[in-house]
């Protein structure tokens, strides 16, 4: 069967809870009547319920940017899975590089997240990727073995079933530069082949792996119809919505 495309909007730290509401009404509008792509929108945390109410009852899902991997307690600040999906999100995204390295999350960290949100019946868009640095130094490959073998440790293949890996090259994200469709069809390819390794071929032949980092209208049907790339994650362009809905109708 072939894989169904996936395009997700990543809100970031923008929006309010007017713009947010408005934005998702737009998109899930635009988005009637067409079911070829699943589409979900990560808006910020505090309007995660408001604006799943806005769009119940469409054929688009709404997800968090981040978890915690305890079930409650003290943990000031911070949200459970459990209190993801009861705002009425299906998805958490999980590992962005903007936490990774703005904030520190570690692959062991992200691989207890990745369970709790699992556990807890979330389905989590897992992201990965390598810096600039890392890629000049012939890196690449290592670094995503690395992030892919310590966040998915000791999840089964059933888990797996749950999860949809984010390639996110971070020099590409919010600096207009794209990877180009070898370095993004290769760099799938290597996520599918070390997935086959780790969960067997029939895992890795269904496993969503979305690109994420710089994609526009003009540049996201190409890499989309690669044919290791499943979707993409969208920041800057999935604020407004008629680019984001571009990019939807591009994967289609
Ligand atoms: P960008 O962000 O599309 O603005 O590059 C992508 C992301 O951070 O997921």
């Amino acid at each position: 069967m072939p894989r169904k495309k996936f395009v997700a909007g990543n809100w970031k730290m923008y929006t309010s809870l007017e713009s947010a509401k408005a934005l998702a009404m737009d998109i899930a509008k635009g988005l009637v009547g067409d079911t070829k792509v699943t589409v979900a929108l990560c808006p910020p945390l505090p309007y995660l319920t408001a604006v799943a109410w806005a769009i119940k009852g469409s054929s688009v899902a709404v997800g968090a940017q981040n978890c915690h991997y305890e079930k409650e307690g003290a943990f000031t600040g911070e949200t459970a899975p459990s209190m993801v999906l009861d705002s009425g999100c299906q998805y958490v995204i999980l590992g962005h590089s903007e936490r990774r390295h703005g904030l520190g999350e570690t692959d062991d960290l992200l691989n207890k997240k990745l369970k709790a949100a699992l556990a807890a019946g979330l389905e989590v868009i897992f992201c990965i990727g390598e810096l600039l640095s890392e890629r000049e130094a012939n890196k690449t490959e290592s670094v995503l073995e690395t992030q892919l073998k310590g966040g998915l440790a000791g999840l089964t293949a059933e888990q797996m079933a749950k999860v949809v890996i984010a390639y996110e090259p971070v020099w590409a994200i919010g600096t207009g530069k794209v990877a180009t469709p070898d370095q993004a069809q290769e760099a799938h390819a290597f996520v599918r082949k070390t997935i086959s390794g780790m969960f067997g071929e029939k895992v890795a032949s269904e496993l969503l792996i979305q690109y994420g980092g710089s994609v526009k209208p003009d540049n996201a049907a190409t890499l989309m119809h690669l044919p290791d790339v499943d979707g993409a994650l969208v920041g800057g362009a999935s604020l407004k919505a008629d680019s984001f809905l571009a990019i939807v109708k591009a994967a289609g």
